[in-house]
C-alpha cells in the first residue's frame, strides 16, 4: 500500500517536472521569448511533434507523407532540461522509436503508413510514460483513425 502511494507521488512529481511552464508575457519588460531556455531534447521533441501533426493531416487527405527527419538520431545524445528526465531505459525506448520511424518510409500505401504512424505514436507514448507524462494527452491526439 505504502509503495503504491509512493509511485503515485513519483508520477505526480514527474508530471509537474515535465509539463511545459506557461509563458506569461511581461508587458513592462517588453517580453520576447527566450529560445535558449529550452533544452536540445525539448527542441527535437517539438520538431517531431510538428512533423507528426503535419503527417497526420497529409494521411487524412489520403496521401503518403515523407519521413526523413535526421533529428531522430540526435535524440539519444541530446541534453534534457533536467538530468532525471532520461535514465537507463531511455536509450532502448529511443532505439525502438527510431526503428518504428523507419517503418514510415517502408509503407507503400496510405493504410500501411497510417498503421506505421500509429505505431510510432505508441512508441512516443511508451517513452513518455517512463520519462515525461506531461505531454501524453497532446501526443495521443496524433493517432489517425483507420
Ligand atoms: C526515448 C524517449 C522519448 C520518445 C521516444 C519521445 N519522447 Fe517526447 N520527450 C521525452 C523527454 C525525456 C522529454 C522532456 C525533454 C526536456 O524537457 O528536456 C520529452 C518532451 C516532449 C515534448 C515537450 C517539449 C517541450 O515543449 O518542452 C513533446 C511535445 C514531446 N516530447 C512529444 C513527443 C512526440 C510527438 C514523440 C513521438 C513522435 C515523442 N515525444 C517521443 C522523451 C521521449
Amino acid at each position: 500500500m505504502k509503495s503504491k502511494i509512493f509511485i503515485l507521488l513519483a508520477i505526480g512529481l514527474f508530471i509537474i517536472a515535465c509539463s511545459t511552464p506557461e509563458i506569461k508575457p511581461d508587458k513592462k519588460a517588453g517580453w520576447t521569448p527566450n529560445m535558449d531556455q529550452h533544452s536540445e531534447l525539448a527542441l527535437i521533441m517539438r520538431e517531431l511533434y510538428d512533423e507528426a501533426i503535419l503527417r497526420k493531416s497529409i494521411l487524412e487527405r489520403g496521401e503518403l507523407a515523407k519521413a526523413n527527419s535526421q533529428l531522430i538520431f540526435q535524440m539519444i545524445t541530446a541534453k534534457p532540461t533536467e538530468p532525471h528526465m532520461v535514465g537507463p531505459a531511455f536509450e532502448p525506448h529511443a532505439r525502438a522509436f527510431i526503428a518504428s520511424y523507419g517503418e514510415l518510409n517502408a509503407a507503400r500505401s496510405t493504410t500501411e503508413q497510417i498503421e506505421a504512424h500509429n505505431n510510432l505514436v505508441k512508441s512516443c507514448v511508451a517513452c513518455h510514460m517512463s520519462f515525461c507524462q506531461g505531454p501524453i494527452p497532446r501526443i495521443e491526439k496524433l493517432y489517425v483513425a483507420l
